[in-house]
Formats: C-alpha cells, sequence, structure tokens
C-alpha cells in the first residue's frame, strides 16, 4: 500500500549549506496495518510523514501509495498533528464537516457525516461548542473526526497526542485502537514515546539519526485490543529501549568528540525515561 524506496531527503539550509536529513529510508506498509515511526527529536520522521503526505516533492528515491508516485497531497491521506489545527471561528460540528464542502457535498449530508465521526470519538456532547471550550483531548479528538470525516484509507499522524497529559493520552490510546479495528484503516503513527508506539501499532519502525535512517524493526505480536498488563509488550519496549540506548550513546560520543565514552544505559533509561514506558 505504501512503499518508501530508498530515499533521501536534503535540505538546503538559509545559509546555503545543504543537511542530509534522510539517508536511503526504505520500508513498507500493508493495507491495514498500524505502522509507529520512532526515534529521537531531530531523526527525521516529520520528513518521512511529509513526503508520504506529499507536501514536499525534492527528495531521491521512490514514494508510492497503491502503486502510484506520490506527487502532491491527495484524498486518500489525510494528516492528524501535534497542533490540532481546527478553525477557532468554527464550531466542532462546522469543523469536522469543513472539509466536505470542498468535496461538494451537500449541506444536509455534510453534517450527518460530521455528527456520525463525531460519535466515532464520543464527542456528541460537544458538537457545538468553539474550540477554545475545550480540553487538549476533546480537540485532538475533533481533529481525528474531522481526518475521519474524509474517509481516507491512510491517517498520517505525527505526534498528535504528544501535548497531552498521561491520562488523556491512554484514554485517546484505546479510542484510537477502536477506530482503526472498526474502520481497518492503514494508519502511520509518529512518536517519540516508547510506550505509545508499542501499545499501539503492529509494527514499531526505530530511527536512528544524523542522517535518519530506519535502524531497526519491531514486530508487536500481541493481541487486540491491546491489554497494557500484556508482558509481550514490555518485552518489546525493553528491545526498542536497548536499540535506543546504543543510539543515544552514539549522538553523545559525536556531541562530545570522544570514542571511549560509554553510557551507563540502565541508569541513563531509568533516569531519562522514568522506567519502562517513557519517551526519547
Ligand atoms: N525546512 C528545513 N530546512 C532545513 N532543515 C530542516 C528542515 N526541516 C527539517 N530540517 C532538519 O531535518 C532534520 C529532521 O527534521 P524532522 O522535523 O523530520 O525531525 P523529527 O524526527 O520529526 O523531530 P521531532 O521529533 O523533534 O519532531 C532535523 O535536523 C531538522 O533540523
Ligand atoms: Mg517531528
Amino acid at each position: 500500500m505504501i512503499n518508501v524506496d530508498n530515499v533521501n531527503k536534503i535540505f538546503t539550509q538559509r545559509d546555503g549549506n545543504t543537511f542530509q536529513a534522510l539517508d536511503n529510508v526504505d520500508f513498507s506498509i500493508k493495507k491495514g496495518e498500524f505502522v509507529s515511526l520512532l526515534g529521537p527529536s531531530g531523526c527525521g520522521k516529520s520528513t518521512v510523514l511529509n513526503l508520504i503526505a506529499g507536501f514536499d516533492k525534492s527528495y531521491e528515491g521512490h514514494i508510492k501509495v497503491n502503486g502510484a508516485e506520490v506527487k502532491e497531497p491527495g484524498p486518500d491521506r489525510v494528516v492528524v498533528f501535534q497542533e490540532h489545527g481546527l478553525f477557532p471561528w468554527l464550531t466542532v460540528l462546522e469543523n469536522v464537516a469543513f472539509g466536505l464542502k470542498q468535496k461538494g457535498i451537500g449541506k444536509k449530508e455534510r453534517l450527518e457525516l460530521a455528527r456520525e465521526q463525531i460519535r466515532t470519538v464520543h464527542l456528541s456532547k460537544f458538537a457545538d461548542r468553539y474550540p477554545h471550550e475545550l480540553s487538549g483531548g476533546m480537540k485532538q479528538r475533533a481533529a481525528i473526526a474531522r481526518a475521519l470525516v474524509m474517509d481516507p484509507q491512510i491517517l498520517l499522524m505525527d505526534e498528535p497526542f504528544a501535548a497531552l497529559d498521561e491520562q488523556t493520552r491512554l484514554v485517546l490510546h484505546q479510542e484510537l485502537e477502536d477506530i482503526w479495528l472498526k474502520t481497518g484503516k492503514t494508519i502511520l503513527f509518529i512518536t517519540h514515546n516508547i510506550r505509545e508506539a508499542v501499545m499501539l501499532s503492529d509494527r514499531v519502525l526505530v530511527m536512528s539519526t544524523r542522517p535518519g535512517t530506519i535502524k531497526k524493526e519491531f514486530n508487536v505480536q500481541a493481541a487486540r485490543p491491546r491489554d497494557s498488563a500484556d508482558s509481550l509488550l514490555h518485552h518489546v519496549e525493553k528491545a526498542i529501549m536497548e536499540c535506543l540506548a546504543d543510539e543515544l550513546e552514539k549522538v553523545v560520543k559525536e556531541e562530545m568528540g570522544d570514542d571511549t565514552y560509554s553510557l551507563k544505559k540502565n541508569s541513563v533509561f531509568d533516569r531519562t525515561f522514568g522506567g519502562m514506558g517513557g519517551g526519547i
């Protein structure tokens, strides 16, 4: 369904210098799969997502969706960002229905479709509220409803829950898994939260940085719906942490210019990640 084939991305910075953000990024996602891209800040996660979304056409390699080269944004792919991007002057209902107008759908049907998706994300009671009258979790739910109402095959989610508190995030994980199980959408989910990636995904692609590339892939074969107490999830989390510890050591060595530096991995992960389930 999505094929990212040996993609290199070079940015030309304002001072004229070039910066290689992606180096031979290569992966594919099957129809209906839930895949996370996980990696440290700056490793190129959003760059990959923007290329698949069709926002940026200057890259080497090939990106295909259903066999067709991605040349521009399309109705088959909808992006949900960390910033919900709701229009502040429109109610939840109007925000969710907005994109359908562009599709030429009549008002009555627009509102019906929007109400249906608002129900899916459990916001029916708040359909007539404006974004500033909603909590962070509600805004993100509205943003998800606005994406779903367009009925895309693919949801591209760039750290959609990063700004939320832990409890709200856990609730939204369940809701998103529910929606995914019901709709069978293909989801590419970006995060630097290891637990989030493992809880939600069929596969986690761990990226390394400078330049960004896919370092390792982890299959998460735990039963659905996911149970946070499932020991299999903890095993995968631990394996990902170990993989990222090597990455962190590489970055620290580069920054310190000291090849002999060795990271005390256990203590760093206990402190940095707060034990299992932290972010990077
Ligand atoms: N328009 C741009 N011009 C120059 N460099 C850029 C541009 N956009 C991104 N970069 C650089 O490319 C690299 C990858 O950026 P990207 O935003 O994809 O990282 P990320 O993994 O999404 O990070 P974060 O987790 O912080 O969101 C970074 O070093 C960034 O500074
Ligand atoms: Mg990003």
